[in-house]
C-alpha cells in the first residue's frame, strides 16, 4: 500500500490566517444577520425560544435550518441563551463593523478575497427574503445576469481559498497513483462541476507529465452548463491531448447512470469527488456504488470541510446554508447524522460499511479543528 500523502506544506502559517481571517470577518456578518432579522425586527421579543425550533414556523427547510444553525452558533459562542422561555443576546453581541468598513479594509489588502467576501456580504443583505420569504440566496448570484453569475460561480469554485488543501490532496493522490501504475488508469470524477480539481493539478508540470498515464478520465456532473464551463477551460490549457481521453458526461451521483464504460464492476483505478459528496442524497448508495465501480486496490479521493463544533465551523458553511440543495440528504444514525459536510466519525462509518478497507484523512483527525479543510484517500 502507498505511503500517506505529506501535507505539511499545505496547513502552513499563511493557510491558518486566511482561516483565522475568515472565521474573524464571516463572524461578522453571522451576528448583523442574526442582529438585523432577530433583534432589531423585534422577532426575538415576540416569540418564544421553542417557537423558532418548529420548522412550521419557516416558510422553507432551508429558513428553517440556516435559522437553527445560526442560533446554535451564537450559542456555542456563549452570546445568545435562554432565559426565561425566551432566546436573549447577551450584551457583547453586537455589530463590530456597521459601515463596513473594516471588511473593506481588508478586501483592499486581500484582493484576491474580494469576489468571495462580496458574495457573503450579498447573502447578508439578501437573508430577509431567505428567512422570511423563503427565496433561496443563490438568487442574489443570479444578479439577473445568468453569464455573470456562471463566472461568479467558476472563480469561487476554483478559486475560494479555505477549500484550497482539498486540490493537493487530489493532485498528490493521483500523481501518487500514476507514478506507481505500470499501465494507463481510468479515473471517474463525480460532481466534477466547473473542473477545479483538474485545473489545479493541470497547472503543476509534474502532474501534466505524468498525465499521460491516464487512459481514461471522466468528467460528470448533474448540471450540463457547468462541465461545458469545465471542458472549455481544460481545452485550453491542455496542451498533451488529455483532453481527448476525456469523457464529458451529465451523472446524478444519486441514480448513477453511469457511461457505458464504467457500467462493470470493478473498472476504475480511482474516484474523484471535489467537494460534492455532501449533497447527495443517500450517501450510503452512492458509497457502495463507488465501491463496486473500483478496481481492488483502488481509491476514493473525496475533499470536504470536516464537520466541527459550531462556534468553529458555521462561518465555513454560511454560503452552502443558504442553498436549499444543502439540505437534501437522508439522515441515518451513526452514519450520516447531519446535513451539509460530514463529521470524519461518519465518514469512516460510513465508508467502512460500504467495504473500504484503509482510510487516509487529511489533515489526521486531530489536527481537524485547526484545520477544517482537506480531504481523505479511502481503498479498495
Ligand atoms: C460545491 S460544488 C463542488 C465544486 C466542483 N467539484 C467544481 O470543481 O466545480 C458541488 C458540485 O456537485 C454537483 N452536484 C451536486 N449534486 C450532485 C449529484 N447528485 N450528482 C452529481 N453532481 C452533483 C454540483 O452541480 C456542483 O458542480
Amino acid at each position: 500500500m502507498p505511503p500517506r500523502l505529506d501535507l505539511s506544506d499545505v496547513y502552513s502559517p499563511a493557510y491558518r490566517q486566511e482561516l483565522h481571517d475568515f472565521k474573524h470577518y464571516i463572524g461578522i456578518l453571522l451576528r448583523q444577520i442574526f442582529l438585523r432579522n432577530f433583534v432589531a425586527s423585534g422577532r426575538l421579543a415576540q416569540h418564544p425560544a421553542p417557537w423558532f425550533a418548529d420548522p412550521a414556523n419557516h416558510p422553507t427547510p432551508t429558513a428553517f435550518h440556516f435559522t437553527r444553525r445560526l442560533f446554535e452558533y451564537l450559542a456555542d459562542c456563549g452570546e445568545l441563551s435562554e432565559v426565561g422561555g425566551h432566546w436573549s443576546p447577551a450584551p457583547t453581541l453586537t455589530d463590530a463593523d456597521p459601515e463596513d468598513s473594516n471588511i473593506e479594509a481588508y478586501l483592499n489588502d486581500h484582493p484576491h478575497n474580494r469576489r468571495m467576501y462580496d458574495f457573503l456580504r450579498g447573502v447578508r443583505d439578501v437573508s430577509p427574503r431567505m428567512l422570511f420569504q423563503g427565496e433561496d440566496s443563490l438568487l442574489t448570484m443570479v444578479m439577473d445576469d445568468f453569464h455573470k453569475s456562471m463566472a461568479l460561480w467558476e472563480d469561487l469554485m476554483e478559486r475560494a481559498s479555505v477549500k484550497a488543501p482539498g486540490h493537493d490532496v487530489i493532485l498528490r493522490a493521483l500523481k501518487q497513483l500514476m507514478a506507481s501504475s505500470p499501465l494507463p488508469i481510468t479515473v471517474f470524477e463525480g460532481g466534477a462541476g466547473i473542473g477545479a480539481a483538474l485545473r489545479f493539478a493541470l497547472q503543476d508540470p509534474e502532474f501534466r507529465a505524468l498525465s499521460k498515464k491516464i487512459g481514461h478520465y471522466a468528467f460528470t456532473d448533474i448540471s450540463l452548463s457547468l462541465i461545458k464551463l469545465g471542458r472549455a477551460w481544460i481545452r485550453r490549457h491542455d496542451p498533451e491531448t488529455l483532453a481527448d481521453r476525456m469523457t464529458f458526461k451529465v451523472v446524478n451521483l444519486d441514480k448513477m447512470e453511469l457511461p457505458e464504460a464504467f457500467l462493470q464492476p470493478q473498472s476504475v483505478n480511482a474516484i474523484v469527488c471535489e467537494n460534492v459528496l455532501h449533497d447527495v442524497t443517500d450517501f450510503g448508495y452512492t458509497l457502495n456504488k463507488f465501491h463496486s465501480m473500483l478496481k481492488p486496490g483502488g481509491s476514493l479521493i473525496v475533499t470536504m470541510a470536516f464537520r466541527q463544533r459550531p462556534r468553529d465551523f458555521f462561518m465555513f458553511e454560511f454560503m452552502q446554508s443558504s442553498f436549499h440543495s444543502y439540505f437534501n440528504a437522508k439522515l441515518e444514525p451513526g452514519f450520516r447524522e447531519t446535513y451539509g459536510w460530514l463529521t470524519a466519525g461518519d465518514w469512516e462509518r460510513s465508508l467502512k460499511r460500504a467495504g473500504f478497507s484503509r482510510i487516509d484523512f487529511y489533515p489526521e483527525e486531530q489536527d481537524m479543528p485547526t484545520w477544517v479543510f482537506g480531504g481523505l484517500v479511502a481503498w479498495k
